[in-house]
């Protein structure tokens, strides 16, 4: 009886994963909801890792492997991974010779003293790697053990030069900008999305992360809506064709603070309108926006400021009416700033209208920040060592949020 039993329970559970068996993909968008192949609601619940800045590869292996740190993802029942990249190591393998090394990236970055101590620590972390593991390789093995631990990724056109980002005089804000290409960036994000392929847990893509308006205009284009609609939508139809599978996440101007025309389909400035019903892959569009008002005083204010900028594509009132997620948000993790009005109200926000996230940033620290090596880097979840949280009180508080979001 008692082994028929487990017998009977084995089955069940069996049959019941195969139904529900990762990756379910691909997913498709469904009015404001996203859903996955069958059917199901998905709600991004998740971090930022970041892999664009100068030596670009993902950050923090020098301190712990791909595995452990994927496993404390996991472990707060994250279900995804914002993993950004930089189009400088496209514009690296399609004109400079081929997939950077590692070990060329970091002396190139670090200078050869501290590159070679760093490789050291990476290869021991991550003994897979060797000599000639390229960048390209890293983020496939990060992606495949995401996969193998049952979280999807999401990758993000971070920057154009691999640099921390983002300022209004870094040379990436807009297109035209000093490292910006139009080009290159069409080009790069396109052979990302094309290079995914290989990844079943990639569901989808942010096409740029935030647009802003250069300091100095130089060669830039006109700084505007219309500028963006021409660029968006030429990228988003070269990224389908690539990929037709992955989910296209459009981003806004003002450090991708608003997407306000975009909801009611108003006036883009020219007469022009954002229509969804006019792109062929319309089921693949999803907006995403950030919010960093950090000392906020006023929920109601914040969340008044949130909805016009864009989240009210969700309402029923919608032209177009579409997903849209918090790729970006985040605070310091030292001292209670997780109980400040701006985290608490970004917390009950996502619940309130049952919208996705991913929270800025897992990094305790990077191979270099702004010149700085081994920065350290005070909004990481992870302490300096990638070895731990950095505050168990934050991380509660954010568990909670996951707990809520995944069982939309
Ligand atoms: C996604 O939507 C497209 C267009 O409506 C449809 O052809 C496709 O079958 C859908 N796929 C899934 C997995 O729902
Ligand atoms: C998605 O979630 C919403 C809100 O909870 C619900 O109304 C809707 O039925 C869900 N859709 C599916 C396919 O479960
Ligand atoms: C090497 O890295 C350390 C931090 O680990 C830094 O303090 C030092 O300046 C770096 N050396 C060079 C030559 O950049």
């Amino acid at each position: 009886m008692r082994l028929l039993t487990t017998f009977l329970t084995l089955t069940s559970l069996s049959l019941f994963s195969s139904t529900h068996a990762f990756p379910n993909t691909p997913f498709n968008v469904s009015g404001r909801w996203i859903h996955d192949s069958t059917g199901a609601n998905f709600t991004y619940a998740g971090a930022n890792w970041p892999g664009a800045a100068d030596v670009m590869i993902p950050e923090g292996l020098q301190y712990q492997s791909i595995a452990n740190i994927v496993s404390k993802i996991k472990s707060l029942g994250m279900n995804v991974v914002r993993l950004t990249f930089a189009i400088e190591m496209i514009d690296d393998v399609l004109d400079h010779g081929g997939d950077v090394k590692v070990t060329d990236a970091l002396n190139k970055a670090l200078g050869t003293t501290n590159g070679t101590k760093v490789w050291g620590q990476i290869v021991k972390n991550n003994p897979s790697f060797g000599a000639g593991t390229t960048r390209l390789q890293v983020f496939d093995a990060v992606a495949a053990e995401l996969n193998k631990q049952g979280i999807y990724v999401h990758l993000d056109n971070h920057m154009s030069r691999g640099y921390w980002c983002c300022s209004s005089n870094d040379g990436n804000s807009w297109f035209g900008d000093t490292y910006f290409d139009t080009a290159k960036w069409k080009r790069g994000v396109a052979y990302m999305a094309q290079h995914g392929k290989a990844w079943p847990n990639l569901i989808s893509i942010g096409l740029r992360n935030e647009f802003r308006q250069p300091d100095t205009v130089g060669s830039s284009l006109p700084y505007d809506w219309p500028t963006w609609y021409t660029h968006m939508t030429s990228l988003s139809t070269s990224v389908n064709a690539a990929n037709p599978d992955i989910l296209i996440f459009l981003s806004g101007l003002n450090y991708d603070t608003t997407l306000a025309p975009i909801p009611m389909a108003d006036n883009l400035g020219n007469g022009q309108k954002f229509t969804l019903s006019s792109f062929p892959y319309a089921h693949k569009l999803v907006l995403e926006l950030h919010n960093y008002q950090n000392s906020a005083t006023s929920c109601s204010s914040m969340e008044s400021g949130m909805w016009n900028g864009g989240f009210k594509a969700i309402d029923a009132s919608a032209v177009n009416r579409m997903p849209v997620v918090l790729t970006e948000f985040g605070f310091s993790q030292s001292g209670s700033d997780y109980t400040s009005v701006y985290a608490s109200c970004i917390r009950s926000l996502m619940q309130k209208w049952k919208t996705g996230w991913t929270v800025w940033v897992l990094s305790g620290s990077y191979y270099i920040r702004s010149g700085t090596q081994d920065y350290e880097e005070s909004w990481g979840l992870f302490n300096h060592q990638w070895t731990d949280w950095r505050s168990q009180g934050a991380i509660n508080a954010l568990k909670g949020l996951v707990t809520a979001s995944v069982a939309e």
